[in-house]
């Protein structure tokens, strides 16, 4: 097998339920660039780590749509200005911090935390609804509508739109994908632009609601945010509100599912999570590591040269961050394949790092805190009915399409 082939069969769907010796076999050229005008793909922690703090290194839709990535920076300017994800400072961090203000503290301290009765009795209405079933698709019955209704909640959007918003969300959702992502395609990326504008107007609507009658939730905090960094514009509200909406659940039902399939595969650890439900907070950290939903950051680009180990990457190429490969580097942790709650330092990429290092990691951590501490307790003896499971198409955010589960019992 060619050097030149490895980020196509990273991105194959083939590779899909194990990357892992793939990006192995990446670590050995840590910048590595296949074919002009493709990416310089890195790979070790170290590096990502620094890449992601480095001011030279740009997350402008602009500047990668210059850079020749097809999909994602044309749909995700499409009809609205791009969101925070998508700006370098300063305008980046004044979107930021005017949401941070409506999502924590100092302004919103337990915005989060009020939330954990809300979501502790949804775990419990969702493991309930499985009735007498005693074989159930965990991402269908839980890992799914658990985040969508949470994160409907949070903002203020109507739970029971979401077939709506679904149809929108997923082509959006499909231009994230390299592997997919077809630039002589461009139906695909007229069908995401008109997606986000479809959701982006959608939101108009309930965004209108607010400004006349101001609610408990994130989108009238939004709308009616005051403070030193000036109002949001509607335009910035509602491309802050598509991403907040997308971000806020297609991460998380990847990490319950990888997460309940770990478990399943370490009994052991399953075991001891049923007795100790604090354990999860260590289990959680260690899975954003292990099995990260979010393997590849693919949005960078550089401003000037830079140089990572004798490597120049010039001006204007466009970067891949392989967090899941940084995540098993030997160089920065011991037994890197071992899936182990256990270790001292449970560092990680699973949230990137740097200036947009992960919004929502407060919600998405108790989330899945929540719903794995519940399964382990109330299913008994939970068994995998295949392994692997069959896997979503997208590289990027990876995880099992579906996950079957056989179960004798609910606790
Ligand atoms: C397990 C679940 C999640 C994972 C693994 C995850 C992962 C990530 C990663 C890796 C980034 C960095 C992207 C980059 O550097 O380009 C990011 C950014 C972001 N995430 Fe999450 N995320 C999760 C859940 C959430 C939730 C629940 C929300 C919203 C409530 C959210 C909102 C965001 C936002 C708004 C950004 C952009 C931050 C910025 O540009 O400053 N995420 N997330």
């Amino acid at each position: 097998m060619t050097q030149a082939s490895l980020v196509r069969r990273i991105t194959d769907f083939a590779s899909r339920a194990d990357p892992y010796p793939l990006y192995e076999e990446l670590r050995r050229t840590p910048v590595l660039h296949e074919e002009e005008g493709g990416p310089y793909v890195i790979s070790s922690y170290y590096d990502i780590e620094g890449l992601l703090h480095d001011p030279r290194i740009s997350s402008d839709a602009a500047n990668l749509a210059a850079a020749g990535d097809d999909g994602t920076a044309q749909a995700e300017s499409a009809g609205l200005p791009p969101s925070f994800l998508r700006l370098d400072p300063p305008e980046h961090d004044r979107l930021r911090r005017i949401a941070g203000s409506a999502f924590g503290p100092p302004h919103r301290p337990r915005r989060v935390e009020n939330l954990r009765g809300e979501m502790a009795s949804v775990v419990t209405g969702l493991i309930d609804g499985f009735g007498d079933a005693r074989r159930i698709d965990l991402v269908d019955r839980f890992a799914y509508p658990f985040p969508v209704t949470v994160i409907c909640r949070l903002l203020g959007v109507p739970r029971e739109d979401e077939p709506r918003f679904r149809s929108w969300v997923d082509p959006l959702v499909a231009t994230l994908d390299p592997g997919t992502r077809r630039s002589a395609d461009a139906a695909f990326v007229r069908t995401a632009q008109e997606a986000r504008t479809q959701l982006g107007m959608y939101l108009a609507g309930l965004v209108e609601q607010r400004t006349r009658e101001p609610q408990d939730d994130l989108l009238s905090d939004l709308v009616h945010s005051q403070g030193p960094d000036g109002p949001m514009t509607m335009m910035e509200v509602l491309s802050t509100a598509v991403l907040l909406l997308i971000a806020g659940h297609e991460t998380t039902v990847n990490l319950i599912t990888n997460g309940m399939l770990t478990l399943l595969r370490h009994p052991d650890v399953l075991q001891r999570l049923r007795e100790d439900p604090g354990l999860s907070v260590r289990i959680v950290e260690e899975l954003l590591r292990y099995e990260p939903p979010v393997q590849i950051v693919p949005q960078r680009t550089c401003l000037t040269d830079v140089e990572v180990r004798g490597v120049t990457i010039p001006k204007g190429a466009r970067l891949w961050l392989v967090l899941a490969a940084g995540n098993r580097d030997p160089e920065r942790f011991t037994d890197p394949g071992r899936f182990d709650p256990d270790r001292e330092d449970l560092q990680h990429l699973g949230f990137g790092s740097g200036v947009h290092s992960c919004f929502g990691a407060p919600l998405a951590r108790l989330e899945t805190q929540l719903a794995l501490s519940e399964l382990a307790r109330r299913l008994v003896d939970p068994r995998l009915v295949e392994d692997p499971p069959p896997y979503r198409a997208n590289a990027v955010l990876r995880g099992p399409r579906r996950l079957d589960l056989a179960f004798t019992g609910l606790r």
